[in-house]
């Protein structure tokens, strides 16, 4: 099986972005979704965009369990800056907001063992208005390295968006030429998909992940939208997919004011299929057990990180039903979403032949509930689930071959 695995990895590498990094959809906490672009200190110091504010958070993921499930990125997004660069033109933080500068920053959250991300836009400004990185790729890029980061999310504002197929690339290049393996998050795509077709195999090789659509609010609109927009894969970007190379639907609001409990099962267990990035925007110092237990739940996870690194796919829209299906290992095996997005109150009941679900080898089937790892029975190809999934709700299974 390992050297399976090592194959399979090795196949994926031809097409990603060879830093050797994000082998799995990667795992952490990010700041936008949730705190989006607080800024104000004096009258919100638990919420504002500052180092204390990345350091509990970093504590949180500690000692609530989060790092052993495997979220391991702390993340900074936008407003971490000083509005202006330094006498050398060297990006600063805000001084108030980050008294002890992003490298003690940095330092901290690898002492938890735990690694650092930060935020940058490739065009002239971020979306909030602070300096972007046009004109100084060199030198931010080494600045980065310097400081300590581990992961760079690039975004798209302030810059013609035709620019991207060579300004993600040549950043790229300066990233690598600092010696420092750090992870590259790109918002190419996402900037594109309104108005031209995105070069997905070409974005593969430069990226290791990519925002492809719009930013995800906190809401159940927001999330089935993303997930209908990733089901059509317009431009067939789940072929691209596999180690080193994801695609992002967006940050998991999972904890957040905007879903219910099914509706929190739903985003983890798509976010699963999707083979997608975990990265958690949430507050972890007010999480209610049952959101931080649908975080953490193991099986889900293991779809999310399966080695093959293979997207899922809708097999069919009907009925407010939506069937995905995802190739998992063992070899043959299937990791399955019944998502109901009905909103009519009752549980929908699924009966549908499990070939549906990729259930197809005569060696037939064991099927758990990912959810719960409730054994569902054993499965041969002309037999049917009987399934009844909740309103905005999903049943996630694995089918392990036999
Ligand atoms: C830089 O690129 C080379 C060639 O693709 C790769 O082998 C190396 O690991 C990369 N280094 C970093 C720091 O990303
Ligand atoms: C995507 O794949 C489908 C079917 O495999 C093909 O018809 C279509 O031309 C492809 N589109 C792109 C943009 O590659």
């Amino acid at each position: 099986m390992l050297r399976l695995i090592s194959l399979i990895c090795m196949l994926g590498a031809s097409q990603a972005l060879d830093n050797g990094l994000a082998l799995t959809p990667p795992m952490g906490w990010l700041s936008w979704e949730r705190f989006r672009c607080n800024t104000d200190c004096k009258n919100d110091p638990d919420n504002c965009i500052s180092e204390n504010l990345f350091k509990t958070m970093a504590d949180h993921i500690v000692s609530e369990g989060y790092k052993d499930a495997g979220y391991e990125y702390v993340n900074i997004d936008d407003c971490w800056l000083s509005h202006e660069r330094d006498a050398q033109g060297r990006l600063q933080a805000d001084p108030d907001r980050f008294p002890s500068g992003i490298k003690a920053l940095a330092d901290y959250i690898h002492d938890k063992g735990l690694k650092f991300g930060i935020y940058e836009d490739i065009g002239t400004h971020t979306c909030g208005g602070y300096p972007g990185v046009e004109y100084y790729f060199q030198q931010d890029a080494q600045q980065f390295a310097d400081w300590g980061v581990d992961f760079v999310k690039l975004d798209g504002c302030y810059i013609d968006s035709k620019e991207f197929d060579t300004a993600y690339p040549a950043f790229g290049h300066w990233m690598n030429k600092t010696g420092r393996h750090m992870v590259y998050s790109c918002s190419w795509p996402a900037y594109q998909s309104g108005h031209m077709t995105p070069d997905y195999p070409s974005i593969a090789k430069y990226c290791n992940l990519w925002r492809n659509y719009g930013d995800i609010q906190d809401s159940w609109d927001s999330v089935q939208d993303i997930i209908t927009w990733f089901g059509k894969d317009a431009g067939n970007f789940s072929a691209v997919t596999g180690p080193g190379a994801w695609n992002d639907p967006d940050m998991l609001i999972i904890g957040d004011y905007g879903l219910s409990i099914d509706q929190q099962k739903a985003q983890m267990a798509m976010w699963a299929m999707m083979a997608a990035p975990l990265i958690m925007s949430t507050d972890l110092r007010n999480i209610r057990p049952e959101s931080k237990a649908i975080l953490q739940n193991k099986g889900v996870i293991a779809i999310n990180q399966d080695p093959m690194g293979k997207m899922g796919k809708v097999v069919y829209t009907q009925s407010n039903v939506q069937l995905w299906s995802r190739p998992i290992l063992p070899e043959g095996s299937v990791a399955f979403a019944y998502l109901y997005t009905g909103t009519g109150g009752t549980p929908s009941h699924i009966q549908d032949v499990v070939t549906n679900a990729g259930l197809t080898s005569s060696r037939g089937y064991n099927v758990t509930c990912a959810f719960t790892g409730k054994h569902i029975g054993y499965f041969k190809p002309t037999d049917k689930f009987d399934l009844h999934v909740d309103p905005t709700g999903v049943f996630l299974g694995i089918a392990k071959i036999f």
